[in-house]
This record gives structure tokens, C-alpha cells and sequence, in this order.
């Protein structure tokens, strides 16, 4: 298995994009219900980078999050991890890009098990994958760490329901990186959250980013996030990338009428307090 793409022993090569999308049509339904979602989308997400996608409600962002996860298959066109084709035919290769790819939803509160202990949410992930016991024990107990839920014994065994929003969208962050993924999707991993735990959820991620090296797609409504996280903006209109560039490009001379009008519409709060 050490030659396939996604292998955590094998860092990423830096000269192969990370996630690349090439004609990506994805319909849902048919005839009268047919929904056409993402419509033809390109683009390239190198090693390292942190690309946010933009867009209204409806645009196609959290099909587009699905598709580079291999949660769904394109109806046409090629999604490619690490410069290979993600092939559902393929169990080694998905069992690779399972590993390496994480996504984190916008409710915490949907993504975890309510009977499952904090402990036992973060360890799933370490024993599917065949991490003895007490290694998986060790590795709870440094990401509960790195993700601030300390101490340790008042988390461990605490259940969703004994914690805060954002304690819970820490818990999501934390399994999310249980096996130091280098491909991460959050889509919308903040809106459920007040603006001051935004924040901090926010920052936290991109202290992870330092520390664990991993390439990023961020979905969000809000500018504001997307200037204080993302090197590059996508800006995603009806299916389509209607714009794609250096954020403060996009930010300072948006081309496209759609990203102006979505710039004057949103105040560019959110980027406050976010570590520069
Ligand atoms: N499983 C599905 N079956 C049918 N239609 C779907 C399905 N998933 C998404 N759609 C439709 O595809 C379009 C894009 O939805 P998507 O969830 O990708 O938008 P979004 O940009 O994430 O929106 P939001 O900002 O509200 O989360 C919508 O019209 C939606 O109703
Ligand atoms: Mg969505």
C-alpha cells in the first residue's frame, strides 16, 4: 500500500495539486426534478494552500465539499487526489484517500453521536484505522490537548450534551485530525456558532494548519472568514466558479458583478479578532 497517493508515511508532493476538479457536473434527480448542483467546475487545489469557496445558499458549495471527499461521484468529469482519479473501484486507493481526506460539517451537533462518549467519538477513527490500544489512548489525550479541551478527565468521558457549541465543534476538530489527514474540507465549520467562539474556533484552525501541515478547503457565506483564513477565493454562483483568485484580488478588485455584489453586500467583520 506505500505507493499509494495518501499514504501517511509519504508527505505530499508539493508539485502535484493536492485536489484537482476537472469538468465536475453533479445532477441530482430527474426529468421535471432534475437539479443540476455543480455545472462544469475546474480547478486546482495545491499542497499546502487554503482555498475558500464562496457563495450563496443553493450555489453548489457543500455538493462541491461531497464530491472532493468522495462522498458523491461526479455525473461527469474528474475529481483527482494527489494527481490521481478518485476511483470507487479502487478499495485500496479509497481506503487510502479515506484516510488522508477529512470533512467537518457546519453543526456539530449533526456530526456527533449524542451516546458516544468524547473519548470513544475521537478514538473511532484511530481504531478503525488499527492503532493499538494504547496508542490510541495516548494520541486521544494529545488531540484533546491540541484542541484545548482541557483537563484531559473533565472531557474524556463527557458526552455532546455536556458541552458548548463550540466544545463540540473542538471534539468534531479533533477527531477530524486523529489521523493527521493532508486534505481537509470544512464546510461552513463556524455558522453555527456565536461570533466570539467563531473566533476562536477559526484561530484554532489555523494554529492546526501550522502544526499539522494539511491543504484546505474552507466553505463560508462570510467574506470576512474567508480574507482572515484562505490564500485563494472561489467564488461559486449557480453551479459555477464565476471567479477564482489571490484573496485580497478578489477581495480589493472583484471582477466578476456576482463577487461585487456579494462584497457589498457583507461587511467585512468577521475578520476581526483573527489571528494575523
Ligand atoms: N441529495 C440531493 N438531492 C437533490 N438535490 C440536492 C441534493 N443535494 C443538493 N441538492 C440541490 O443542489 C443544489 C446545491 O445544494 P448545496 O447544498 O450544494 O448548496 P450550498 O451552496 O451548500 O448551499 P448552503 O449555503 O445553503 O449550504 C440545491 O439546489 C440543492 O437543493
Ligand atoms: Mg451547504
Amino acid at each position: 500500500m506505500s505507493a499509494l497517493p495518501g499514504d501517511s508515511s509519504q508527505a505530499p508532493d508539493p508539485s502535484v495539486p493536492m485536489m484537482s476538479l476537472r469538468g465536475v457536473v453533479k445532477t441530482f434527480g430527474s426529468g421535471q426534478q432534475r437539479v443540476m448542483a455543480v455545472k462544469g467546475v475546474d480547478f486546482d487545489v495545491a499542497v499546502g494552500e487554503t482555498l475558500a469557496i464562496v457563495g450563496e445558499s443553493g450555489s453548489g458549495k457543500s455538493t462541491l465539499a461531497r464530491l472532493m471527499t468522495g462522498l458523491e461521484t461526479p455525473t461527469a468529469g474528474t475529481v483527482s487526489f494527489a494527481g490521481k482519479p478518485l476511483s470507487p473501484d479502487s478499495l485500496a486507493w479509497r481506503r487510502a484517500f479515506a484516510r488522508q481526506t477529512q470533512l467537518v460539517f457546519q453543526s456539530a451537533s449533526y456530526s456527533l453521536n449524542p451516546l458516544k462518549t468524547v473519548y470513544s467519538t475521537i478514538e473511532a477513527p484511530l481504531r478503525v484505522a488499527g492503532v493499538p490500544l494504547a496508542q490510541r489512548m495516548q494520541r486521544v489525550r494529545e488531540l484533546l490537548d491540541t484542541v484545548e479541551l482541557r483537563p484531559y478527565d473533565s472531557f474524556a468521558q463527557r458526552y455532546p450534551r455536556q458541552l458548548s457549541g463550540g466544545q463540540r465543534q473542538r471534539v468534531v476538530i479533533a477527531r477530524a485530525m486523529a489521523l493527521r489527514p493532508s486534505f481537509l474540507v470544512a464546510d461552513e465549520p463556524v455558522s453555527s456558532l456565536d461570533v466570539s467562539v467563531r473566533n476562536q474556533i477559526l484561530n484554532l484552525m489555523l494554529d492546526l494548519k501550522d502544526s499539522y501541515r494539511f491543504t484546505m478547503v474552507l466553505i463560508t457565506h462570510d467574506l470576512g472568514v474567508a480574507r482572515g483564513m484562505a490564500d485563494r477565493i472561489a467564488v461559486m454562483q449557480q453551479g459555477q466558479i464565476v471567479e477564482l483568485g489571490p484573496t485580497q484580488q478578489v477581495l480589493d478588485d472583484p471582477q466578476h458583478p456576482y463577487s461585487r455584489a456579494l462584497l457589498d453586500a457583507v461587511p467585512l467583520l468577521s475578520a476581526q479578532g483573527l489571528r494575523p
